[in-house]
């Protein structure tokens, strides 16, 4: 089985899809961690981040590994451990996201990724074009005011020295950039269950998303 969650950032869609799949033990496949580590290497090796083609070059001959560990899923990239380095590329992973070469790689990869086993997979494109026909699909959202406060409480944590005028800013370009892009704009899937997570806690988004998933089985599953 697959269950898609897809929603632009800030949404809550990592935290929430992380809980999920442990809780039906379904592996869990975070897919922008694909594109931010495409845009990781290719920065490490120097490129020059406009040259689409050597962008997807790389994408093409990167080892990527989800590695489940104590202390959550680690992304290995060529036998290195990036997971530390990948929060810093979001400027970068966009770019990269644009690229229909890179996206042809990567969603061929999720494909294969997803054929594997009953996986909980969350990016931006998977109830749309990675799984169409995945069993269940997720829409989380949530008003982009919130989402900047978010993503401020989460920095601040980290001891960073933010303007959350300036992050609410960001988060609103974000959207702008994602739902407009020219290759797999960022959308609601058809089918999907839209979840609105502004003023609501992680546990009640989760507790809904699993009533969702057990009436699904319920109906579908003898
Ligand atoms: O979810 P995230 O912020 O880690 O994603 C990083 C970038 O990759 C972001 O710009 C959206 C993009 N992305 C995408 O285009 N398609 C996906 N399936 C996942 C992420």
């Amino acid at each position: 089985m697959i269950i898609a969650i897809d929603g632009p950032a800030g949404s809550g869609k990592s935290t929430v899809a992380k809980l999920l799949a442990s809780r039906l033990n379904f592996t869990h496949i975070e897919t922008g961690s694909m594109y931010r580590a495409v845009a990781w290497k290719a920065q490490k090796l120097g490129l020059d981040l406009s040259d689409a083609e050597r962008v997807a070059e790389t994408a093409k001959n990167l080892d990527l590994h989800f590695i489940p560990g104590p202390d959550g899923q680690k992304v290995r990239v060529d036998g290195e451990d990036a997971s530390p380095y990948l929060k810093s590329v979001s400027q970068a992973a966009a770019q990269v996201a644009g690229y229909a070469g890179v996206r042809e790689i990567l969603v061929a990869r999720q494909r294969l990724m997803g054929a594997e086993g009953d996986s909980v997979m969350e990016g931006r494109d998977i109830g749309t074009d990675v799984f169409p026909n995945a069993e269940i699909k997720f829409f989380m959202d949530a008003d982009p005011v919130e989402r900047g406060h978010r993503r401020y409480e989460e920095l601040k944590a980290q001891g960073r020295d933010v303007d959350l005028d300036h992050i609410i800013e960001q988060v609103k370009k974000r959207d702008h950039e994602d739902r407009n892009r020219a290759v797999s704009p960022l959308r609601q899937a058809d089918g999907a269950i839209l979840i609105d997570t502004t003023k609501r806690t992680i546990e009640q988004v989760v507790e809904e998303m699993l009533e969702r998933v057990q009436s699904y089985s319920a109906t579908k599953i003898p």
